[in-house]
């Protein structure tokens, strides 16, 4: 299928111009304005999203790299009325103060989670079993991407483990 880019289970056409950032073509063009734009220059994270499984950081890539990717946005992991794990998860325990990152600190850690459960997490946190036992410390480290300028981070963490087990 020529042209075109998969967002939360719905087909696009790529944009017109080749030189719009997935971010822009998202924000812009789609509406989808969960997806924030903090620095623009792949230093926050407050764009991420989720590529094929993988996060990204949307300023840095063009949409046009993407036809036939499949990408998901905080729009595509709940609703108000039917959120996400982490995302219940991430109110119940305060993890954001402003709330500018969240959607991209959702997406990442909704990806981190999803690394570990595929076994590319290092020995430590994932057992024979699959069974999720990541630390606080490996969280911080797989979410080093994801500034929060408020300072949430405790809280961040502690949502994280509470979905992670
Ligand atoms: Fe993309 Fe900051 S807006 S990393």
């Amino acid at each position: 299928m020529p042209d075109t880019i998969t967002i939360n289970g719905t087909d696009h056409p790529l944009p017109s111009d080749p030189r719009t950032s997935l971010l822009d073509f998202l924000r812009h063009d789609l509406g989808l304005t969960g997806t924030k734009k903090g620095c623009d220059h792949g230093q926050c994270g407050a764009c991420t999203v989720i590529v094929n499984g993988m996060r990204i950081n949307s300023c840095l890539t063009l949409a046009a790299l993407h036809d036939g990717d499949d990408v998901t946005t905080i729009e595509g992991l709940g609703t108000p009325e039917n959120p996400s794990p982490l995302q219940v998860a991430f109110v119940e325990h305060d993890g954001y103060q402003c709330g500018y990152c969240t959607p991209g600190q959702v997406c990442s850690a909704t990806a981190m989670l999803d690394e570990i459960k595929a076994g590319f997490a290092s020995d430590a946190s994932a057992d024979l079993t699959g069974e999720m036992t990541a630390t606080a410390e490996e969280i911080r480290e797989r979410m080093s991407g994801n500034l929060c300028r408020c300072g949430a981070y405790a809280n961040i963490v502690a949502a994280i483990r509470d979905v992670a087990g």
